[in-house]
């Protein structure tokens, strides 16, 4: 028995030296160490020995596996450390190779006169509300007091998605948002998309951009607008620029112009830039309509208000001179690179 058992030990030594994997390792714990190994099958033939044997065999068997178990710990240690010191070898960073190249990005166009335009703002006191693009056919018309009949409220103009909801027109119902849960003195300016059943060209796309604003007070006047989009004006397009207020109409406002800045390309003599009117359109505005004040729950009696809006991919394309909308929206990396 003790023969058995030493052969086993020196079976186990010289397995033990060619184990290079962790299944190997596996393998060799079963054979040896395992409920059917052959210790344990050695283990069962001390039954058979005369009593008085059996404690000294079972000292000798004991150190025998305990041998084994030694041979199985150290290496599964060594295989464990080898696995590692591989890892850090293959993973190994050569700190001093030259990096690559990273490619940067820029901010597109029409967020850089965005973030322009809202500073400008900001600095004069307004702060900045958002509404949804889809909104109700009642906050982007009925409250905007715009008639029953108006052309633009048609299927051909505008994206209806039910009878009461559509994508908005105009960034406007945000007005109606805003006064309807604010009380005054509210002033806001309002970014956001818009969409109209336009075809694309070089100047109409079916979704745009525009920026409302709201100033609702006691005692706003034709002055406060005129003052506040003249101080606008000169700090987008420069201190040398004139505005012209010509009237129009828009439903929600009353009275209602259209501004327009003097061309700050040729300084007002006439260019192809201005179409050789010395002036450029950049957008609408008035004192707010009484009907609307008074539907957004505002003592129109009480409280006078003016509002604008103006597209912004317009008047990005004025400040960087790119005479094509297309080339806006179609983020071509060559174009959007020179910002
Ligand atoms: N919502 C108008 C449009 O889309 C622009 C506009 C004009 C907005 C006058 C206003 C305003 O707030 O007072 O054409």
């Amino acid at each position: 028995m003790k023969e058995k058992l030493n052969a086993i030990l020196a079976a186990a030594i010289s397995d033990a030296k060619n184990i290079n994997s962790i299944d190997e390792l596996q393998d060799f714990r079963v054979k040896y160490l395992g409920r059917k190994g052959e210790l344990t099958s050695a283990m069962k033939l001390m039954g058979k020995l005369p009593k008085e044997k059996r404690p000294a065999m079972g000292q000798v068997a004991n150190e025998v596996r305990s041998a084994v178990e030694k041979l199985f710990n150290d290496k599964d240690v060594e295989l464990k450390e080898n696995a590692l010191k591989e890892k850090l070898a293959s993973e190994q960073i050569d700190v001093t190779l030259p990096a690559g190249e990273l490619t940067c990005g820029t901010l597109h166009p029409l967020t850089k006169t965005l973030n322009d335009i809202v500073e400008i703002f900001i600095g004069m006191g307004f702060s900045v509300a958002e509404g949804p693009e889809v909104d109700t056919v009642y906050n982007n018309f009925d409250a905007l007091n715009s008639p029953a009949d108006h052309p633009s409220r048609s299927e051909s103009d505008t994206f209806y998605i039910t009878d009461h909801l559509l994508l908005r027109t105009q960034t406007s119902p945000v007005q109606v948002r805003t006064m309807k849960q604010t009380k005054p003195p509210i002033k806001i300016i309002s970014p956001g998309r818009c969409f109209r059943k336009d075809e694309v060209d070089a100047t109409h796309s079916p979704m745009f951009h525009q920026i409302e604003g709201l100033v609702v007070d006691k005692n706003i006047t034709l002055a406060d607008l005129k003052g506040t989009l003249n101080a606008f004006v000169k700090q987008i397009f420069g201190s040398h620029v004139k505005t012209k207020f010509r009237p129009h109409y828009f439903p929600f406002t009353e009275p209602s112009a259209e501004m327009d800045v003097s061309c700050f390309k040729c300084g007002g003599d006439g260019c192809k830039f201005c179409k050789h009117t010395g002036w450029i359109e950049i957008l609408g505005c008035g004192l707010t309509h009484p009907h609307v004040l008074e539907e957004c729950g505002i003592d129109s009696e009480e409280y006078s208000a003016f509002a604008f809006g103006m597209g912004l991919d317009r008047i990005t394309m004025l400040k960087y001179e790119i005479d094509d909308l297309r080339l806006i929206f179609e983020n071509d990396a060559r174009f959007l690179k020179q910002f």
